[in-house]
């Protein structure tokens, strides 16, 4: 089965992505329509207007991503789709597309959990990597700690409470006015800030907990900036930025690093949007080197939404013997 096509789509938010792959490893094409454009000037993915450009990008995202790869769709052996968790309108679209090329090829139908694509990711990057490992999921509709022991065995271990930490990156930048998404921004002027500017409060909630709360910083960064404005100073955006996004990071690596070493995994995988950052990198390799703990990331096209990774979670998934009937159905709520 290492010749195995997939062709695998991805639809859960603002990303429509189609890519087809060789085996589980091996990205032919991973074709990605980013509708960031399109939601920027609403601060925020709507979730009636991605829909609606899904559907208008499905068809010829889905002829490139073949195109690119040089395979036509009579050599697909296995499709794979997002199912959950996602914004039901846009999840709809991939899947109502992935059913009908099952239908049309006879071919065998798989649907992915979104957050096992993310963590999947790190298996296309780094060819070697093997479970088990400990997790950390972080984008703008998640925050786990997940404790992978199998290909298609994971649990979660923590979780946000309330804001996901790419959230609190792209309410934060909305904040300091330095547009949509945030997080990136924030990444990039922080790097010329000082981090220990302004102490803000790293909420660890109770001890040994792993889970985490991050709609606080908002209000303690909009508080900071408003004071700082009525007293007449004037606001360092960079500065604020990035101790902000130490206030964050501090807990975060902190309970990652702590729950490898709980849970004795000597490996740390990073997935998700915010796995781009450049600081928390920077941060956990220096973690995970005091503990003797090996640190993987994917490259950061791989981090943010694509279909690359949904088509490796959907090929290990076939290889156990998982396979979706057409009855499969969008779960905006999916559990892991
Ligand atoms: O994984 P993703 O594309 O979509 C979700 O599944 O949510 O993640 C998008 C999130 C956004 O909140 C964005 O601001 C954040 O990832 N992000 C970053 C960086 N690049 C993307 N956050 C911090 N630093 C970055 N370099
Ligand atoms: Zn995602």
């Amino acid at each position: 089965d290492k010749n195995l096509l997939t062709m695998a789509i991805e639809s859960s938010c603002d990303e429509t992505s189609v890519a087809i792959l060789r085996g589980g490893r091996d990205v032919l094409s991973n074709v990605i329509a980013s509708q960031i454009d399109v939601h920027k000037v609403f601060g925020g993915v709507v979730p009636e207007i991605a829909s609606r450009h899904h559907l208008s990008n499905i068809n010829r995202v889905t002829e490139e991503a073949l195109k690119e790869a040089n395979v036509k769709m009579r050599d697909i052996d296995l499709i794979g789709v997002t199912y959950g968790p996602g914004l039901v309108g846009a999840l709809l679209i991939g899947l109502a597309t992935a059913k009908a090329f099952s239908l049309a090829t006879g071919k065998p139908l798989v649907g992915v959990h979104h957050i096992q694509g993310h963590i999947c990711a790190n298996y296309i990057e780094h060819k070697n990597l093997e479970p088990p490992f400990m997790a950390l999921v972080i984008s703008g509709g998640h925050t786990n700690i997940v404790e992978v022991t199998d290909y298609n065995e994971c649990r979660i271990l923590g979780q946000t409470r309330d804001d996901a930490a790419g959230e609190a990156y792209d309410k934060v930048a909305r904040v300091l006015g330095l547009g949509y998404p945030g997080g990136p921004k924030i990444d990039k002027i922080a790097r010329e800030g000082n981090s220990h500017a302004v102490e803000f409060k790293r909420v660890f909630l109770e001890k040994d907990s792993l889970d985490f709360s991050f709609s606080g910083i908002k209000t303690g960064v909009l508080n900071y900036v408003n004071s700082e404005k009525q007293a007449g100073r004037e606001i360092h955006t960079a500065d604020v930025a990035a101790s902000f996004q130490q206030a964050v990071l501090d807990v975060i690596v902190a309970k990652t690093v702590g729950a490898a070493v709980k849970m004795k995994k000597d490996k740390i995988v990073l997935a998700g949007g915010v796995a781009a950052n450049s600081r928390l990198r920077d941060m956990m390799k220096e973690a995970c080197e005091k503990e003797g703990i090996e640190l993987y990331y994917p490259s950061p096209v791989l981090c943010t939404d694509n279909a690359a990774m949904i088509g490796c979670a959907a090929y290990y998934k076939y290889r156990a013997g998982y396979t979706d009937d057409l009855t499969l159905d969008a779960v905006p709520q999916l559990p892991l």
